[in-house]
């Protein structure tokens, strides 16, 4: 399955939905997540993310393992999402900052 990781928090650019063949992303406030169990691994959606915070589970840059469970979780919760949307107007400016894991809004 596929996971997105910290670096979309803040960013939320949602290139990544409308290339999913089985519209398993899920919006919260300022974060996007990959539904596990719908996820069906085609991998569309890594090279559509700006921020490139898209990885296979396999693949997961080192300190982004905890995302695997909060894809998992969140996804349970927040609603799913298809289209794309304006990203947050100060998107640039947080693409690429560490630390983004304490301004995750759920
Ligand atoms: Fe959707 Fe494919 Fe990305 Fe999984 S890998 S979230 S199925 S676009
Ligand atoms: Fe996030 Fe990248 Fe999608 S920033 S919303 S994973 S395009």
């Amino acid at each position: 399955t596929f996971v997105v990781t910290e670096n979309c928090i803040k960013c939320k650019y949602t290139d990544c939905v409308e290339v999913c063949p089985v519209d398993c992303f899920y919006e919260g406030p300022n974060f996007l997540v990959i539904q596990p169990d719908e996820c069906i691994d085609c991998a569309l959606c890594e090279p559509e993310c700006p921020a490139e915070a898209i990885y296979s589970e396999d693949e997961l840059p080192e300190g982004q393992e905890q995302f695997i469970e909060i894809n998992a979780e969140l996804s349970e919760t927040w609603p799913n999402i298809t289209e794309k949307q304006d990203p947050p107007e100060d998107a640039e400016q947080w693409d690429g900052q560490p630390g983004k894991l304490e301004h995750l809004e759920r």
